[in-house]
């Protein structure tokens, strides 16, 4: 498939359900970033970046705190997180066309409501189309809430929260910068396990839980307290 020309094939409208066939894979492997314009005539459009623009709009916020959200989903941590610090600024990532719509829509509505969320953007793809074009040593904190969770064993290799994340963070995270990971699924946790065994370059906590007191909830989280699952949250800090 060819991502800048075509729409990715969609989800349900709450971003759940892993419904992924070979065709949204496809697209999600693609190595560009889809185009922002199959985006261009909706409301909010002026919140996302396109791959151009994130080396700027990172460079126009001079000293403000940037955080990332990755795999923002439909956005209710972020724009929690963003409403209560206004002095921070956020970058949502996330390759699934139905949630960043929605998610410039609420941007698009605040503004209305002259509650707008200025420093908050939206990149529109996978986290490896983000990362290259951000500065070195600027991003104070990067979340990864509930991760896709890919049950099955064939398609396992497809999981988000590996070393290879953790090694392409490193270097545009700030002097003792962090990533927060939280999912409730327990053998994605083993599997998180395993993989920052193998990661360098950071103090690594693996029961971050009080690191999350105070923080907003998340849509996915809502989901895993109503159906009783266990919550693991680990914290890394850049050493
Ligand atoms: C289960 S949802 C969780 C959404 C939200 N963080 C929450 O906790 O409610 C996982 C999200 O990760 C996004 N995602 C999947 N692969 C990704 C990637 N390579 N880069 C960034 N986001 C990704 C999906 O599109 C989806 O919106």
């Amino acid at each position: 498939m060819e991502a800048n020309s075509e729409q990715p094939p969609k989800r349900n409208s709450d971003c759940s359900s892993d419904i992924t066939g070979e065709q949204r894979r496809a697209f999600y492997e693609n190595r560009s970033a889809p185009s922002v314009e199959m985006l261009k005539d909706r409301p909010g459009f002026e919140y996302l970046l396109s791959s151009e623009q994130v080396g700027p709009w990172v460079d126009q916020l001079a000293d403000k705190t940037l955080m990332l959200d990755i795999g923002a989903g439909m956005g209710r941590f972020l724009m929690a997180e963003a409403e209560k610090n206004r002095d921070v600024a956020y970058l949502g990532i996330d390759p699934d066309y139905q949630c960043v719509k929605k998610n410039l829509e609420k941007l698009d509505n605040r503004d209305r409501r002259d509650i707008g969320l200025p420093d908050v953007r939206f990149f529109f793809g996978s986290v490896y189309n983000a990362l290259p074009f951000l500065p070195a040593a600027r991003i104070k904190r990067a979340y990864v809430n509930y991760p896709d969770p890919w049950f099955k064993r064939r398609h396992k290799k497809r999981r988000l929260v590996t070393e290879k994340l953790f090694s392409s963070l490193h270097p545009l995270l700030v002097e003792n910068g962090e990533v927060f990971v939280q999912t409730d699924i327990d053998d994605y946790a083993a599997f998180i396990h395993e993989e920052l065994d193998k990661t360098k370059g950071f103090n690594i906590n693996r029961t971050g839980m009080p690191f999350f007191n105070g923080l907003a909830g998340t849509l996915y989280q809502e989901k895993a307290v109503a159906k009783d699952h266990n919550r693991h949250c680990f914290v890394l800090i850049k050493s």
